[in-house]
């Protein structure tokens, strides 16, 4: 008999709705929330009531889409976290809702760990190679940046993490220091393309371990550009496309030294990138040299599948479903959701 699994994304600022079945995609809608953009940065509150409206249309149309009936759904999958509370809210009250209306099991997923599996969605007609266990990954977004040692489908251990921002975030508030839109690190990837990634030298963190540190870099960032801005007020005008290189470069290197030091530690060389930042271009050449260079084996997502999205979430609730791993509806949302 065939799995059909509803998966449902809603942590952050992107509504989305998918469709899985026995492990193959059949649709994948997301709803983007433009608000955000004039305010700099994700407001909540905004994310809450923009996700409250577009639940019911993008589900609706995942299930147009890939020609099911909700009658053949199996199970709802839903990010449980991390994220904000009141945009986990509103998937995890729909998801009980349809979960009891289909009487259909309802399953729970980290937000993280669904980053990682968009290696495993097979697509209709494509072919895809995907890592063997145990692999490493780096999972670098918005809100997290974990080298993650891959078990087995959903068992995966941190080696490695941030202690304070994430790559995104650095990509984010450097953009915002040279004036480049929400969220700024698809701009600072395509300066990057045209500027000189050595004009400029930025702070970067010592720490011994596997794991990261960012804020470091971001106030060096900002420090240098406010005191050449004294000097030339026309600098950040003058010097767009190097300052844009040179931090992306500085970020690359940070994210890939450590990678390097958890290959040497584990023995481990299949790499596999996951997450938001994982589109940037810089990191996938990175990437690309280190499988010509040190014979890596390298598994990079496509670009669709590096932001959130509902497809991640039901994979991972294909595999939870497959060893019937399901929730209860007392379950609640979860802020911090570590796994
Ligand atoms: O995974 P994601 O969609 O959301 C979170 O779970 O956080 O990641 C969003 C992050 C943002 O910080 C955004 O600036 C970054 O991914 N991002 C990029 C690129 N595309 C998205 N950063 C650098 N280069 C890109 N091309
Ligand atoms: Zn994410």
């Amino acid at each position: 008999m065939s799995i059909t699994i509803l998966g449902i994304e809603s942590s952050c600022d992107d509504t989305s709705a998918a469709i899985i079945k026995d492990g193959v995609l059949l649709s994948n809608v997301i709803a983007n929330q433009d608000i955000h953009k004039a305010y700099g940065g994700v407001v909540p509150e905004l994310a809450s009531r923009a996700h409250q409206q577009n639940i019911i249309p993008v589900v609706d149309q995942a299930i147009k889409l890939a020609n099911v009936s909700k009658k053949d759904v199996s199970a709802i999958a839903f990010t449980r976290g991390p994220g904000l509370l009141g945009s986990l809210l509103v998937g995890t009250s729909f998801s009980k809702a349809f979960s009891l209306a289909m009487d259909i099991p309802l399953v729970e997923i980290n937000h993280l760990q669904a980053h990682i599996l968009v290696h495993f969605i097979k697509e209709i007609d494509k072919e895809k190679k995907t890592p063997e266990f145990p692999f490493l990954c780096l999972l670098v977004s918005g809100g997290h940046t974990q080298i993650v040692v891959v078990k087995n489908y959903l068992e995966m251990e941190i080696i490695g993490q941030t202690i304070d921002d994430a790559a995104g975030e650095a990509f984010d508030k450097c953009a915002k220091v040279i004036g480049l839109p929400y969220p700024g690190g698809p701009f600072i990837d395509k300066n990057a393309k045209q500027g000189n990634k050595n004009a400029f030298i930025f702070n970067k963190p010592r720490i011994k371990n596997l794991d990261y540190s960012f804020s470091g870099l971001k106030t060096s960032f900002l420090y240098s550009v406010r005191d050449s801005l004294k000097k030339n007020p026309d600098f950040i005008k003058e010097n767009m496309m190097d300052l844009s290189a040179s931090i992306q470069h500085t970020i690359i290197e940070i994210l890939m030294n450590k990678l390097e030091l958890a290959v040497k530690q584990t023995g481990i060389n299949q790499i596999a990138v996951a997450g938001g930042v994982s589109a940037n271009s810089g990191l996938r050449d990175a990437l690309i040299n280190k499988t010509h260079d040190l014979g890596w084996q390298t598994f990079i997502p496509e670009f669709k599948f590096t932001t959130d999205n509902a497809a991640m979430i039901a994979i991972t609730g294909y595999y939870k479903y497959l060893n019937k791993e399901f929730a209860g509806q007392d379950i609640t949302p979860l802020a911090r959701f570590p796994f």
